[in-house]
């Protein structure tokens, strides 16, 4: 039975921070993913990373444009630490070789991003978050003599003993075989449940495993009701255009030529926070204004920026805009949509990603640290990854040399065997994985997006509460143990399921509308009795239980917020 002192589950960058900051302790590590590290749904960050680098800025800046940005829910603590160790974290990568982009001095460039006050943001074209994977890739490679890496292995269960986590159970993809791993400290770095909306820039990994899992061992989720819809996705398939096009100058544009963004966000325009916006594009599109086939899109209008701009530092979304939209966006605009993009909840952490479950750390958009509290802004996720995985990774560790190895029973291992033989055998009688996940996707954006109302989440929770009966029945046509994705499905349908019921129950106790939760039925922020974070944990039944936490405030009170 494998034995660490320190279990990683997820290879992304907050995975693979952690495990280097680990690495550095003398700690034994392994990271343990379901995809290639370089994989991961890191990959798909595009437009940067902020940090207070420029000589006129200041993290307390960048502190105050997170807070606001976060509608007041985001706790200071954590954000000032974020913000503080944000510049140093950025040269890191730097030494590292990312290849940032530099300005005409040789300085390292920023570009303007939503909800800052200034240009804050570093990037690499519009594929920033593949260019730090592929280098925090190479660095994991140094450490190849205390890092065990077991690429597209699947976690089933996390194995809990007297209250404490002590491993995970896991199940390697090419050949099925299943193993008990045994660890003093174990962290979460598995991503986000964007895949319990349809459509969303996440990729089809993005199940919410980890969220799940530790909810299931009785870890607290917080923030769940916070869905972030990004302000530029493709109408045809939710792809993301990057924020960076609006950095650069690009446009929105209604069905009558107008910059409406005027009427909502009249100082920062189409960079005002994501929320705003996407809501102000809602707006349009409810009201008539919309454009394309059946008028539920918008243009985007990035002719405005120099084509020589545009080829050299959006690169990537000109080759999605002739691939998948059949527009060559330097001379055309393009027709986008408010799209689910990120979680701000997830699972409850302090700000060196320990949860309340002993052994147990998060760090990335598994976890809720909470920086972003209502509403995350553009090019603070990357920083989030790298700042509370190196933390996670180190304070983990810290922890891990400091005792004995503890026991993890095989009890879990023969219970998930059982649950996997049990899935293999179910008859041709129930429905299909594709079928649950699609009407799970669907009833979430119609009920659980940018506008909401107590009606519409109600009839979301009693779908979710059907489909979780239907799911124990999924049909599975995939019998083998080579590769068997099928199976995987079918284990991943429930974390989505789970994690779905708590965005919905957290979003219908949220009686007021802050950030990413506008409730029609609540239109106003109200911070007598909602300025707290709502936490969901799962307390031995299948029945979410409501708690609450106090937001931390340090030196920004809560004060109204317009762009
Ligand atoms: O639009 C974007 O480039 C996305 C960045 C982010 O979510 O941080």
């Amino acid at each position: 039975m494998p034995a660490y002192d320190v279990l990683i589950i997820g290879a992304g960058l907050a995975g693979q921070r952690a495990a280097i900051a680990a690495a550095k302790t003398g700690a034994t590590i392994a990271i343990l993913s379901k995809v290639h590290p370089v994989r991961s749904h890191s990959v798909a960050a595009a437009g940067g990373i902020n940090a207070a680098i420029s000589p006129v800025d200041d993290w307390r800046s960048h502190a105050y444009d997170t807070i606001k940005g976060s509608d007041f829910l985001g706790d200071q603590d954590a954000i000032e630490i974020m913000c503080r160790e944000a510049p140093a974290e950025v040269m890191w990568l730097e030494h590292a070789g990312v290849t940032f982009h530099r300005n005409q001095k040789g300085e390292m460039d920023l570009r303007a991003f939503g909800g800052a006050s200034m240009k804050r943001t570093a990037y690499v074209a519009d594929i920033t978050g593949q260019a730090l994977l592929h280098v925090l890739y190479e660095q994991l490679m140094k450490y190849h003599e205390v890092i065990d890496r077991y690429e597209e292995w699947f976690v089933t269960s996390l194995i809990t003993n007297e209250g404490a986590c002590v491993g995970a159970v896991a199940r390697e993809i090419r050949s099925g075989k299943i193993e008990t791993f045994t660890a003093k400290s174990v962290i979460l770095a598995s991503g986000g449940a964007g895949q319990c909306f349809q459509p969303t820039t996440n990729a089809l990994i993005c199940t919410g495993d980890g969220i799940a899992q530790a909810y299931q061992i009785g870890a607290p989720l917080m923030d769940m009701e916070m869905v972030q819809y990004h302000p530029t996705t493709l109408a045809e398939n939710g792809f993301l255009i990057t924020e960076g096009a609006r950095g650069e100058g690009a446009h929105l544009l209604n069905s009558e030529g107008e910059r409406f963004m005027e009427k909502y966000a009249p100082n920062k325009m189409e960079l005002a926070s994501r929320d705003v916006v996407s809501r102000a594009e809602q707006t349009e599109i409810l009201e008539g204004r919309g454009v394309g086939p059946d008028k539920q899109g918008i243009y985007l209008d990035i002719t405005v920026v120099p084509r020589k701009r545009t080829l050299e530092a959006l690169r990537e979304i000109v080759n999605i805009g002739k691939d998948f939209a059949g527009v060559d966006i330097t001379r055309e605009p393009i027709i986008i949509q408010p799209g689910m993009h990120y979680m701000m909840g997830g699972v409850k952490t302090d700000f060196n990603g320990a949860t309340e479950v002993p052994g147990l750390y998060a760090a990335g958009e598994v976890a809720c640290v909470s920086v972003h509290g209502g509403n995350r802004l553009g090019a603070n996720s990357l920083l989030d990854t790298l700042i509370f995985g190196r933390r996670s990774g180190e304070h983990a560790a810290e922890r891990a040399l400091a005792m004995q190895m503890p026991a993890a029973s095989d009890e879990q291992l023969i219970h998930d065997r059982e649950m996997i033989a049990e899935i293999l055998a179910r008859l041709k009688s129930g429905r299909r994985i594709s079928e649950i996940k699609q009407e799970l996707g669907t009833t979430m954006n119609r009920y659980a997006a940018v506008y909401r109302d107590e009606a519409g989440l109600q009839s979301a929770h009693e779908v979710v509460r059907r489909l979780k009966e239907e799911a124990k029945t999924v049909y599975v046509d995939d019998k083998g143990a080579v590769f068997n994705q099928d199976l995987l499905g079918a284990i991943e349908l429930d974390y989505m399921l789970d994690c779905a019921e708590t965005i919905v129950v957290a979003a219908l106790e949220r009686k007021e509308s802050r950030g990413a939760q506008f409730r029609t039925d609540y239109p106003e922020r109200n911070d007598a009795q909602w300025l707290k974070h709502i936490d969901v944990s799962r307390n031995g039944g299948d029945v979410p239980k409501i708690s609450y936490s106090e937001v931390t405030i340090t030196d920004w009170q809560p004060e109204a917020r317009t762009y």
